[in-house]
């Protein structure tokens, strides 16, 4: 049916299309039909695949996290964000805040666009010492450092449309002043340019930038936040390059359980993802305040894989980490865009595109020799554990007869167990519907891999991207024993192996919700141990 509302909506996608023609933006234009289904599915939208515990935009499009700092209780997430449709479009500075990372409360947009041009990714930064100067009054600055993105430049042929921009705000991030000398870093003849990262490089007492430029990252350093000078670049020749470089993020991280400290390098990628599409690797090495080099066991790593990659799911790009979280706290705390550009635009919701993965914690550890950066959900998720049933061994056929009878509702669920005693064999985690829709996780000890299979999950053919295959990981060896940990929101799926040594997120768009759950397997001897099945509330 279409009401007044409806026709306001209509009214403002169709000027929103027109515009988007004319900025000859990264997406095409929707044809009018479309628009009017637009409109109808908004309620349809809410109730069916509004996520319940991770981040969307009230309305319309979002891509990137961008500017993540903590201040004085409190966490900033903006986000890259088209508020005028919901498509990719010129793009703006979006942003909320939480208190605890589940919880995010939506603000007045933080960036907009202006004569130099759209606002693409960056990160901010406190600046205790007032580097910058732009203290007033003795409040201390946050400072953004972003992208501007020149449509003309680009629409000209141009190569170089991409500079590198700051903002200001002394109220602790809710309203921004642009600098009056930006750019700050031209560009030097590299198309893409962007995503810049910083930190404060305590050993050095400098500004540390990382920024992708193409197919490298390219180091920078400022004393500051507005004279930078170009370091180093790094990566040419090493990971994967089958698609552009992306949101870097280069931090110091602390090998758990012993003294050693090592530098970790986020890259993101697109395309080109393990299972196709957009997805981050990462390195591990050291960085003397002016390089990054990668550490010899790393690259015996690189070596065997080409790339490690932080997540091997579709869904997790361009994530990148907190800034300012306390030493006392001392976690390195990320979150990502929980979609991948080869379907992003198609997604079949429409008040809104695109949601953020869980806030989750990078822990580097050691093993056998290889270094690892784990991602778990942040310990903060624990708090909203309701209705948990915790059991020491269950049989896996009775595993949804306790979910049933508990009544914990498969749209907010928490799963963890561990597996014992896998053999030469294939192990499924099966959510299903009665009509039909399925996701399953898989772990094949005999073809070595875990999988996550969203090809039956419910609505799939909005693009043909979106399911073509089962996305999987090779695994060095088989799994005897092994901790699960799953996170099921309406439409995401997050899946956390041995504390997050392999993690996978998928968005799947089932019919109706899911609600059973089998593990099955022709080994009738594995057993399932310490199961903690909790439903999230909020
Ligand atoms: C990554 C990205 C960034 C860019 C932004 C534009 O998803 O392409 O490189 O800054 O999105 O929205």
């Amino acid at each position: 049916m279409i009401n007044k509302f409806n026709i306001k909506i209509i009214t403002r996608l169709v000027l929103v299309a027109t515009l988007m023609i004319y900025l000859n933006c990264k997406n095409d234009k929707q044809s009018y039909s479309e628009e009017i289904e637009v409109a109808e599915n908004f309620t349809e939208d809410e109730l069916k695949y509004r996520p319940l515990f991770h981040f969307t935009p009230k309305n319309n499009w979002m891509n990137d996290p961008n500017g993540m700092f903590y201040l004085n209780g409190k966490y900033h997430l903006y986000f890259q964000h088209y508020p005028d449709g919901n498509v990719w479009g010129p793009m703006h500075w979006g942003h909320a805040i939480s208190e605890d990372l589940i919880n995010f409360e939506e603000q007045p947009i933080a960036l907009y666009p202006d004569e130099i041009g759209l606002i693409f990714s960056g990160s901010a930064v406190v600046d205790y010492n007032n580097t910058s100067g732009f203290s007033k009054d003795g409040k201390v600055p946050v400072v953004a450092i972003y992208t501007y993105h020149n449509m003309e430049g680009e629409k000209r042929g141009d190569i170089d449309f991409q500079t590198q921009g700051i903002a200001y705000s002394l109220d602790e991030g809710m309203t921004w002043t642009k600098y009056s000398e930006n750019p700050v870093i031209k560009n030097p003849g590299i198309k893409d340019f962007r995503d810049p990262k910083v930190f404060w490089d305590n050993h050095n007492s400098k500004w540390i930038m990382s920024l992708a430029a193409g197919n490298k990252i390219m180091i920078y350093s400022s004393a500051n936040l507005k004279e930078w000078k170009f370091e180093s670049e790094f990566g040419e020749d090493n990971g994967d390059h089958g698609g552009v470089w992306e949101c870097p993020d280069l931090f110091p991280v602390k090998v758990k359980d012993s003294e050693e400290y090592k530098w970790a390098l986020l890259v993101s990628i697109n395309p080109s993802g393990p299972n196709g599409g957009s997805a981050t690797q990462y390195f591990i090495g050291d960085f003397d305040g002016h390089e990054f080099t990668i550490d010899d066991r790393f690259s015996k790593q690189l070596d065997e894989n080409k790339a490690v990659w932080l997540d091997y799911g579709r869904d997790n790009y361009a994530g990148v980490t907190w800034s300012n979280i306390s030493d006392t706290d001392g976690r390195k705390l990320f979150i990502g865009w929980m979609s991948n550009w080869d379907y992003a635009r198609d997604v079949p919701t429409y008040k809104w595109r695109s949601t953020m993965t869980v806030p989750r914690e990078l822990n580097l550890i050691k093993k056998n020799n290889e270094y690892i950066l784990k991602s778990i959900p942040v310990k903060e998720l624990n708090d909203f554990k309701s209705k948990t049933i915790e059991k020491d061994s269950i049989e896996p056929e009775e595993l949804s007869k306790v979910i049933e009878t508990a009544e914990i509702d498969f749209n907010k669920l928490n799963l963890e167990f561990n597996f014992k005693n896998l053999k030469e064999n294939k192990y499924q985690i099966i959510f299903n519907n009665g009509n039909g829709d399925s996701l399953i996780i898989g772990l094949n000890n005999n073809s070595k891999t875990i999988y996550l299979d969203r090809t039956k999950s419910g609505k799939v053919d909005f693009s043909e991207k979106f399911a073509p295959n089962i996305s999987k990981v090779k695994l060095s060896d088989m799994i005897n024993d092994a901790k699960f940990q799953i996170l099921l929101d309406k439409t995401s799926v997050e899946l956390f192996v041995n504390d997050g040594e392999i993690v996978m997120t998928e968005l799947f768009f089932p019919n109706n919700p899911l609600d059973q759950i089998s593990i099955i397997s022709e080994d009738s001897y594995f057993i399932i141990k310490n199961i903690v099945i909790s439903e999230l509330n909020f």
